[in-house]
């Protein structure tokens, strides 16, 4: 009996021996044998791109529960045309000229920050002791905080928080960015009524905030206002740049 469960054994590993002995000859006939160093793991690109569509997919699946709620709107960027033109509007505005010269700090937030482009911009500007992007999205406000690591000349003037912007306190502001869409900009600008200060800075782009009067409008849309002036808006005259 024994001798017989020792045979059948005996030949079960021959047959196993036997099965490897095909694989194997088969594994080195295939072409891909040839390249078996370069594909022993996954391309540096591929990798690359699979990590890029992870977060792209992530972005605008974390977009769309703010914009559902109206809280705020989905990602658009700002492109560098309308950066430019909103930092150049700025730099002429006296308020910031007068605290340029008396070195007086600003503080710029960008509410609903992205992938933390104005925040970035705003401080290569030199004109913020502090540059802060207010984000929703942990996917976007994760892209901002990682760019801000490795952009060591604005790790200390940035810094990126994963918040709601309606529970931000506007007080500390000197600058406000936003590009919102119009469902919020009414509710937004009653918010900014309430808490900026006299002398603070609004920069809105393509969406005006109902019942305030721009000071300044860009033909890029790009909506400059400023406190109280815009908001006593009957007094005041409008420049069309
Ligand atoms: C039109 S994008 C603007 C992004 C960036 N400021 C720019 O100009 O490139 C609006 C951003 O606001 C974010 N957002 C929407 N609702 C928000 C909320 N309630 N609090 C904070 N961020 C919000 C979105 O995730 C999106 O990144």
């Amino acid at each position: 009996m024994n001798s017989k469960a020792d045979s059948k054994k005996n030949k079960d590993a021959a047959d196993e021996e036997e099965l490897l002995k095909i694989l194997q000859e088969l594994d080195e006939a295939t072409p891909l044998h040839k390249n078996k160093k370069e594909d022993d793991g996954m391309h540096p690109l591929l990798t690359l791109g699979l990590v890029a569509a992870f977060l792209a997919h992530g972005a605008i699946l974390f977009s769309l529960p703010p914009v559902l709620k109206q809280k705020g709107a989905p990602f658009l960027p700002t492109n560098s045309n309308n950066l430019t033109v909103m930092f150049n509007a700025l730099k002429k505005q006296s308020y910031i000229q007068k605290a340029l010269q008396q070195k007086t700090p600003l503080t710029f937030y960008d509410l609903g920050s992205g992938d933390g482009r104005v925040v970035f911009r705003a401080a290569r500007e030199g004109i913020f002791q502090k540059s802060v992007g207010y984000e929703i999205n942990p996917v976007l406000h994760m892209f901002a905080s990682m760019r801000r690591l490795v952009t060591p000349k604005y790790f200390k003037s940035t810094s990126f928080r994963m918040d709601d912007l309606w529970k931000v306190d506007l007080s500390q502001a000197n600058v406000i960015a936003v590009y919102g869409l119009y469902p919020i900009m009414g509710r937004l600008g009653k918010k900014m009524e309430q808490e900026l200060k006299p002398g603070s800075i609004v920069v809105s782009n393509v969406f005006t905030i109902p019942g305030w009067k721009p000071v300044q409008v860009s033909k890029d849309n790009v909506h400059l206002y400023s406190i109280p002036e815009s908001i006593q808006w009957k007094e005041h005259k409008i420049e069309k740049e």
